[in-house]
């Protein structure tokens, strides 16, 4: 049948591993999908730039937006990244065109969700984002198809592959921390701003998603505490270490009779605890249900290959005609839901 024709804004680190991972994987994506998945046109800044992958022969928009516009174009991928500009506003023409989305962009989600969810519903558009959340692990599908028999009590996680690669590096191989965040960056897993990771507000826009789909309710960046690990020291790693703990960066949002408490911060974590194994680039989510009990992921959260899986599992799904309401419910379900007293410790 027709193929599923794509258009991919931005080709940097997930852009370019996208269009690899299609290429690569054609066949078996095709079978799951139904239908071959192609790539037809892109934009990008600098038209001439190497991206590892070929580019020759898809249409070039020098606007992001005008691939909206461009009738050969079935799906956008917005791999540009930012919470405004562009991207913004290339997921928004596109929703209100009534093309589907598929997008890494969690600070887009965390702070524009809900509006991004209404507009999705108002013209039927179907809103992706497995990438947007730890990488390469299922953690959007897990925690909101797979668990929705579930009164979900919390989620939980290591959700900065830059941070945890960091921590674990320091410890490992006595480097500083400004070596190894430029490590981080050279290997892609950084944002184009990485205080965002250091500071902790990545792993924030992650947890503010997870905490949207797993207590039902609209996403909400504002209600989070929110620390980084700029200040820890290799001391720190080492003294945490001496005394039996892993320094890890964890996100962690608990629902209560008294509300929903959402905290992104350092933590002292004792060896005997799974996720203090967690090392490297990878990510850890761990989510407890009142009828399964504890799930716990891991996998790695950032980079192309990891990313890029995540972002092709969303367009196999499009091509498929498998949808879901954004946020696991409708939106007005969401806003029905009864409000709870916040509280941000
Ligand atoms: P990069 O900085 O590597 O790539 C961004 C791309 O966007 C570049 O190709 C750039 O073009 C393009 N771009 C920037 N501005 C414009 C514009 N105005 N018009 C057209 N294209 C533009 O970022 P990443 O690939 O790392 O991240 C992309 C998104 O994915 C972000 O939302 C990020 O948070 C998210 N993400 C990233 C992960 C990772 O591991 N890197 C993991 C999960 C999510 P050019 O190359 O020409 O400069
Ligand atoms: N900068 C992010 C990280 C990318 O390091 O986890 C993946 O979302």
């Amino acid at each position: 049948s027709r193929p599923l024709s794509v258009g991919v804004a931005g080709l940097g680190t997930v852009g370019a591993g996208v269009l690899k991972v299609l290429r690569d994987n054609a066949g078996l994506i095709s079978a799951r999908a139904g239908r071959p998945i192609a790539v037809t046109a892109v934009s990008s800044r600098d038209r001439h730039k190497d991206r590892g992958v070929p580019v020759t022969g898809l249409r070039w928009y020098e606007d992001p937006v005008a691939l909206v516009a461009d009738p050969g174009v079935d799906v956008i991928v917005e791999t540009i990244g930012g919470s405004e500009g562009p991207a913004r506003a290339l997921v928004e023409a596109a929703l209100a065109a009534g093309k589907p989305v598929v997008t890494a962009n969690k600070a887009l989600l965390a702070l524009h969700g809900r509006k991004l969810a209404q507009l999705a519903e108002a013209h039927n558009a179907p809103l992706a984002f497995e990438a947007a959340v730890a990488g390469g692990i299922p953690a959007i599908k897990a925690v909101r198809e797979g668990l929705a028999g579930n009164d979900i009590r919390r989620v939980a996680g290591i959700l900065n592959g830059t941070c945890n690669y960091i921590l674990t590096e320091m410890r490992l191989r006595g480097l500083q921390f400004a070596e190894v965040l430029a490590e981080a960056q050279k290997l892609g897993y950084a944002e184009a701003d990485p205080s965002f990771d250091i500071d902790g507000v990545d792993a924030a826009h992650k947890l503010a998603i997870l905490a949207a789909l797993a207590f039902n309710r609209p996403v909400d960046f504002s209600e989070l505490h929110v620390e980084g690990i700029r200040d820890v020291s290799a001391v720190d790693i080492e003294m945490a270490a001496a005394l039996g703990f892993r320094i890890k960066l964890l996100g962690i949002a608990t629902r209560t009779e008294a509300g929903v408490s959402a905290r992104v911060h350092p933590c002292m974590v004792p060896l005997d605890a799974p996720i203090a194994h967690v090392e490297g680039v990878f990510n850890a989510v761990v989510a407890e249900g009142d009828a399964v009990g504890r799930v716990v992921l891991q996998g790695r959260g950032a980079g192309a290959g990891p990313t890029a899986s995540a972002v092709v599992a969303d367009l196999v799904d499009i091509a498929r005609g498998r949808t879901t309401p954004v946020w696991g419910a409708s939106a007005d379900a969401l806003s029905a839901a009864p409000a709870r007293p916040m509280s941000s410790h």
